[in-house]
């Protein structure tokens, strides 16, 4: 099913080309005087500059062949040689009506051919508490994910579960000076036992402890170490200690992000990839892609003269390759962040064989995943251009650095979404919506707007920009949120009901009154949102979207009443626009990660 919009194109592209105009040219869009046309081809103007003819003349001979077109109602040439183009009702109705039966996608389209893509997001850490970086990242990718997947791809969204660096030897060290898991501690073979000796409310109290103590005290410093190696290396006690940091870790964040409708199809872990290690090596040795330098293993990534100036100790300025080497083995040993990275594509290559990996990450790592991608393509592990990062900015406190909790510390996932569904609550009541409703309904509609709020407020902006938090400003029933959507979507499911009750009957939809023409247009721009937020990896396009059609339908409803219309024929069509409507709002919404209450 095609919109209405690339129809047009196609057909003004024909037209062009009989003038033997390119017709890459003749690029259709949504008119800028929508009170004179619907949409426009300032095509003319370009190509009568490259063919040295009269842009009006040229304008009016593509005019005269679309003038046929049953589509349209009107086709003018204004200015200087653009070409206005004027639905007739009848095109709009037929589309709408293609958008209200379309039950899958709304009005939407598939991308073909379909892919396989592995989405990396949230990517947060055992014990460690997460901060901004992984909500947005949780955010945006839950919504890539489901993105992706309704344009037809086969989507993995992957958690990629930060279990295998230094904290977990900084939580092992700590853990054996607290005496909490002595019986682990023994370096033979086990058996070990079943449960675990801690607790979430031990990871979180001893890896901040631990992190601040390695900092200060060497010789703790290099006992972690020393754990972290030997875990690595194998020994059963402490892998035994480890699965229990992980499996703890794992179940309290996917309560978590479960309360933020943010699930992944694969938990694997940074050590998911430790047993490709050795082969990993072979290879990058084999192809003299790994070399010695300065007792450490590298892979350089710099191609020919990429350079940037860099200052050493001793005060002297040089050229460095830029991206610096990628560091696989450290001088002491290990696998470093980037060679779990490395190991974890190759994992990738030989479980799903992606098309496309994406790696929704702060924007701060960027550098890491250049000298990341510049390897892996190096070492023949992904195509060429399959690899992407997406980074983004930060959410930011009112004193525009990175946000933290009252109290000053990194912010928790839990005290966020306590937060925003206390306030949720509180919104509700004052504006008197849901009050009458039992309290388990009330709940789950107070976490809805919660989570619609944090979602838009984030969604809503370009993914690389830095935005404010404001819970007050997000939380609002009004203006450009989640909850105003929400709202909306819910005031059509009411009117719905209602309709239903007084025995209202859907009939074919016919459009006629400006307001009607507007939603019908905004409902078929549905596509080409969809279309572009999955070409720019922007979500930020279908909240654009969401909140226009929910603005058209605004003017729609106040201008063309429903329930009391003339006659059966108009209640019944209208009925079927705000149905529609609904459907694709929803769909919209949706693709957010954001789901709507039934009533409230
Ligand atoms: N765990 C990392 C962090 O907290 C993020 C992981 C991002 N994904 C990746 N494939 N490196 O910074």
């Amino acid at each position: 099913m095609t919109d209405l919009k690339t129809s047009l194109s196609e057909a003004v592209g024909a037209a062009f080309a009989a003038e033997g105009v390119d017709k890459a040219l003749a690029r259709v869009t949504a008119s800028d005087r929508p009170d004179l046309a619907d949409f426009q081809s300032n095509g003319a103007l370009a190509a009568a500059k490259a063919l040295k003819a009269n842009p009006r003349e040229l304008a009016a001979k593509v005019a005269e062949r679309l003038a046929a077109d049953p589509r349209l109602a009107s086709v003018e040439v204004a200015g200087p040689g653009f070409i206005n183009l004027k639905l007739s009702n009848a095109a709009l109705a037929q589309r709408a009506a293609e958008v209200a039966a379309d039950e899958t996608l709304a009005g939407a389209s598939l991308s073909t051919p379909s892919r396989k893509v592995v989405i990396d997001y949230a990517g947060p850490n055992v014990a460690k508490p997460m901060h901004v970086g992984h909500l947005r990242s949780s955010i945006i990718g839950e919504s890539l994910k489901r993105l992706f997947r309704f344009r037809g791809d086969t989507v993995w969204g992957d958690a990629h579960f930060g279990d295998w660096g230094f904290q977990m030897g900084l939580l092992i060290t700590a853990c054996g000076d607290e005496n909490l898991a002595e019986a682990f501690m023994a370096e033979g073979d086990g058996p070990f036992p079943p449960d675990s000796p801690v607790t979430l409310e031990d990871l979180e109290r001893l890896y901040p402890q631990a992190a601040a103590k390695a900092k200060e005290d060497p010789a703790f410093r290099d006992r972690a170490r020393k754990a972290t190696a030997e875990l690595q290396g194998g020994r059963p006690g402490y892998r035994a200690l480890w699965a229990h940091f992980v499996a703890v870790s794992r179940t309290a964040l996917e309560r978590e992000f479960g309360a933020l409708d943010v699930t992944f199809d694969l938990w694997n872990g940074e050590s998911d990839a430790d047993p490709l290690m050795p082969e990993m090596l072979a290879h990058l040795k084999d192809t003299g892609l790994l070399v010695e330098d300065d007792g450490a293993q590298v892979v350089h990534v710099a191609r020919e003269g990429e350079t940037r100036k860099k200052k050493l100790a001793d005060g002297s300025v040089i050229e460095a390759p830029s991206p610096p080497p990628l560091l696989v083995v450290s001088s002491e040993g290990s696998a470093m962040y980037g060679t779990t990275d490395l190991a974890t594509i190759l994992d990738r290559k030989k479980s799903i064989g992606p098309d496309l990996i994406l790696y929704v990450v702060d924007e701060r790592q960027a550098e890491h995943f250049e000298q990341v991608f510049r390897a892996a393509y190096l070492a023949g592990y992904a195509p060429e251009k399959s690899l992407e990062h997406l980074g983004f900015g930060t959410m930011n406190g009112a004193d525009g650095k990175p946000f933290k909790t009252r109290a000053g510390g990194v912010l928790k996932l839990h005290d966020l979404i306590t937060m925003a569904t206390d306030k949720a609550r509180e919104r509700l009541h004052e504006a008197k919506l849901g009050d009458d409703l039992p309290e388990a309904e009330f709940e789950d509609i107070a976490r809805k707007v919660a989570v619609a709020a944090l979602k838009f407020a984030d969604l809503s902006n370009n993914r690389t920009t830095s935005y404010v938090f404001d819970l007050d400003r997000f939380m609002s029933f009004e203006g450009k949120t989640g909850p105003y959507l929400l709202y909306q979507a819910v005031r059509v499911k009411s009117l719905l009901r209602k309709a239903a009750d007084q025995g209202v009957a859907f009939a074919p939809i016919v459009v006629v009154e400006p307001a009607e023409r507007d939603l019908a247009l905004t409902l078929d721009a549905f596509d080409a949102a969809t279309a572009d937020a999955y070409d720019k990896r922007s979500p930020n396009l279908i909240a654009e979207h969401a909140y226009r059609l929910a603005q058209s339908f605004s003017k729609f409803y106040a201008a063309c009443p429903i329930l009391v219309a003339p006659d059966e024929a108009t209640k019944g069509s209208r009925l079927a626009l705000a149905a529609a409507t609904l459907h694709q709002l929803e769909t919209a919404l949706r693709l957010l990660g954001i789901e709507t209450p039934e009533r409230m």
